[in-house]
């Protein structure tokens, strides 16, 4: 199949793209569409053809559920069977934005989105383009993340390229994403509210709307059922990544020696305490500051594994609630 690319950076060519996408997605086809967290491969979420291909192209297990993007409130009210006020008070406080809502679902929604739960994962994306097509289709939007089962999320259309290019019929570039990692979910079929996936909106910003929530389970429970993204094991680089703390260049250079790996090897992603001098691949430095270190995060590990990196080892991150999204899926690349 050849895989059409698409840009929006002219009035003119983003609806042209809005158009050509929404085409495909009434055809029961897939199309690999920009949102602020990360790229989603996205199908007519009343489809349950047009979704089955997304499991198929991803290799993804059956029994992952898939995020429903909507584009208004009524949108989202129609894919849940119930709306409580903690989900009208999650709506206005997060949406649109990187917040993912799981509810009761409504029954049009099918069991293959759901994996065969009772439950929806809801999202109202940001971004301007995946809300003009959700818009102009007029039906909710099934998306995964657009990369290959188990591989990093992509944050820019060259990403999904590499993954998908020759399986789906179109990518939209819509620029970088903004976010850089993917939603924080949020089970508010549980109560008090739980989260089953951090992101960059925090638990703290969520105890605020919620008041209690629940503590968070550690993977090995029965949450990881629930949301199979809570895996120990996800969202890895083909590289092994190794999270690490030094005093200095010598520090780093005897810990890289027990880890095996020749220095030439070694890509090191730090943010405050750089390395110079140490003969590695590469240094890169991301900026200390969460949010722009969320948006850099993932092209820096598709570009260690493009090098041909055998070792990553990216600096500790600081214990604070900001970083949590963060650290969740380094811990979750390194394992
Ligand atoms: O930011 C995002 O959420 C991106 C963009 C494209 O919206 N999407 C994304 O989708 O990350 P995916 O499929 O890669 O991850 C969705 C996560 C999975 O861990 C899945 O198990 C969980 O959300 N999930 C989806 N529906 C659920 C449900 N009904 N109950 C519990 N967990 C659910
Ligand atoms: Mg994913």
């Amino acid at each position: 199949m050849n895989t059409e690319i698409l840009s929006t950076h002219t009035k003119e060519l983003f609806q042209l793209a809005v158009q050509r996408a929404a085409q495909l997605l009434r055809a029961g086809e897939l199309v690999a569409l920009p949102t602020e967290t990360v790229y989603g491969l996205a199908a007519n979420a009343l489809d349950e053809g047009a979704v089955a291909k997304i499991f198929q192209v991803k290799g993804r297990p059956s029994h992952n559920p898939i995020i429903v993007h909507v584009a208004s409130g009524e949108m989202a009210r129609s894919c849940a069977a119930e709306w409580p006020e903690v989900a009208e008070q999650f709506a206005r406080s997060f949406w649109p934005g990187p917040m993912t809502l799981v509810l009761p679902r409504a029954k049009k929604i099918p069991n293959i989105v759901t994996a065969g739960g009772e439950t929806a994962g809801i999202r109202w994306p940001s971004h301007p383009f995946m809300q003009a097509v959700i818009r102009e289709c007029g039906f909710p939007l099934a998306a995964p993340s657009a990369n290959l089962s188990n591989q990093i999320s992509p944050t820019n259309a060259g990403h999904v390229h590499s993954q998908l290019r020759g399986k789906i019929p179109l990518i939209v570039d819509g620029g970088q994403s903004q976010v850089g990692i993917e939603s924080t979910v949020v089970d508010l079929a549980a109560r008090p509210p739980r989260i089953l996936r951090p992101g960059m909106i925090h638990e703290e910003s969520i105890v605020a709307v919620a008041g209690k929530i629940q503590s968070p389970a550690g993977a090995g429970t029965a949450t990881t059922l629930r949301s199979p993204g809570l895996l120990k094991k996800h969202y890895s680089p083909k590289a092994r990544l190794m999270i690490a703390c030094w005093r200095d260049d010598a520090d780093l250079a005897a810990q890289i020696k027990n880890w095996n790996c020749k220095i030439e090897h070694v890509q090191i992603v730090a943010h405050t305490k750089i390395p110079v001098g140490l003969g590695a691949a590469n240094v890169s430095v991301i900026p200390h500051d969460a949010e722009a270190f969320a948006r850099a995060l993932y092209a820096e590990l598709h570009r260690c594994d493009a090098a041909g990196a055998q070792l990553i080892v990216v600096e500790t991150l600081p214990d604070r609630p900001e970083w949590t999204g963060i650290a969740d899926r380094l811990k979750r690349a390194a394992a």
